[in-house]
């Protein structure tokens, strides 16, 4: 039984015992993972300066102290508690883009690049979050933002276009319309759909999500995408493989898989993110947990393909 901070005892539910199982968690980490599941309060918002904001830009609200986050990049900033930096005409003019600081956590991995790519491909873009990340951390030269669904792709192209992305055009290819183009990437990003079991730690509704079959149903899906990502992927490529979630299956297992079958593919190590390495893979992958104070919480892991 875990007492919340309210002092209401909690009883976990035979899926919740079964996640913080396969996470291979301590007590007390299972127990804060438990708790932060049950509050829904882990939520934590951050800024990327966009494109268009030039480079002295400071945004016009109260920001917390980065240097507790030292693998966030220097155009992201936290917003003061309380702070809504969507309210700031700055928002409205496309300056910034509002997300997660758990997505700027798993896009912190993308810091190990070794320079900007000549050609990157955002393959699960929208709305928009990751390839604002990768602006933030590298020059845009030629880059494509995919989104299959159309409603999304919409969105999608209304924040690339908000926020100025240099050298971007958008698409809407299917995973195997991909594998079979014959096109090749030096970075390709899948920030790939999954269960989402973090957005209950953000007290958003996701029912069944910690389901042994929609995890099954999810991993099967990521191994999909991945496996035609490793065929868009150049030689000495990188792909980054992200999720917001949190079951091993949909995540050092979906690497795994990929690693099982495309032996010139392997994990890189991210030094940025070392206190953060996962212990359910021998390969470098890293794992955030909402007690990790960034947030919800997610997964990433950096492949390369050999030269
Ligand atoms: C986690 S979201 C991406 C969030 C986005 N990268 C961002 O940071 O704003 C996953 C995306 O994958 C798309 N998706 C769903 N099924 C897919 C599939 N079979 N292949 C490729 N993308 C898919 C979803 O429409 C969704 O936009």
């Amino acid at each position: 039984m875990i007492l919340m901070s309210t002092d209401q005892p909690v009883v976990p539910t035979k899926a919740e015992r079964r996640l913080c199982e396969s996470l291979h968690l301590r007590d007390e980490e299972s127990e804060a993972l438990l708790r932060a599941m049950h509050l829904g309060k882990a939520a934590r918002q951050a800024v990327v300066f966009s494109p268009r904001a030039p480079q002295a830009y400071e945004p016009p609200f109260a920001c917390a102290e980065s240097s507790r986050f030292p693998w966030l990049p220097a155009r992201v900033r936290i917003p003061v508690e309380g702070e809504k930096p969507t309210r700031y005409a700055d928002y409205t003019l496309g300056l910034y883009y509002v997300l997660d600081l758990s997505s700027c956590w798993e896009g912190a991995a993308l810091s190990a690049l070794s320079g900007a790519p000549l050609r990157s491909l955002d393959m699960c873009a929208a709305p928009g979050g990751k390839s604002m990340l990768l602006a933030a951390h590298v020059q845009l030269l030629d880059h494509t933002a995919n989104e299959v669904h159309a409603a999304r792709r919409g969105i999608l192209r209304q924040n690339v276009e908000l926020c100025g992305l240099p050298n971007t055009r958008v698409t809407g290819w299917r995973p195997e319309q991909w594998s079979r183009s014959g096109e090749l990437f030096d970075l390709i990003m899948v920030d790939a759909p999954c269960s989402g079991q973090s957005l209950l730690c953000k007290g958003m509704k996701n029912p069944g999500c910690l389901g042994k079959n929609v995890v099954q149903g999810n991993a099967k899906r990521q191994r999909g995408i991945l496996s035609a990502a490793a065929c868009c992927l150049a030689p000495g490529g990188y792909l980054l493989y992200t999720t917001c979630t949190y079951a091993p299956e949909e995540n050092e297992r979906s690497v795994a898989y990929l690693l099982r079958r495309t032996s010139e593919i392997s994990a890189c190590d991210v030094p940025a993110l070392a206190a953060f390495r996962s212990t359910l893979s021998e390969f470098p992958s890293y794992r955030l947990l909402p007690h990790h104070g960034a947030g919800a919480g997610g997964f990433c892991c950096l492949l390369q393909r050999e030269k």
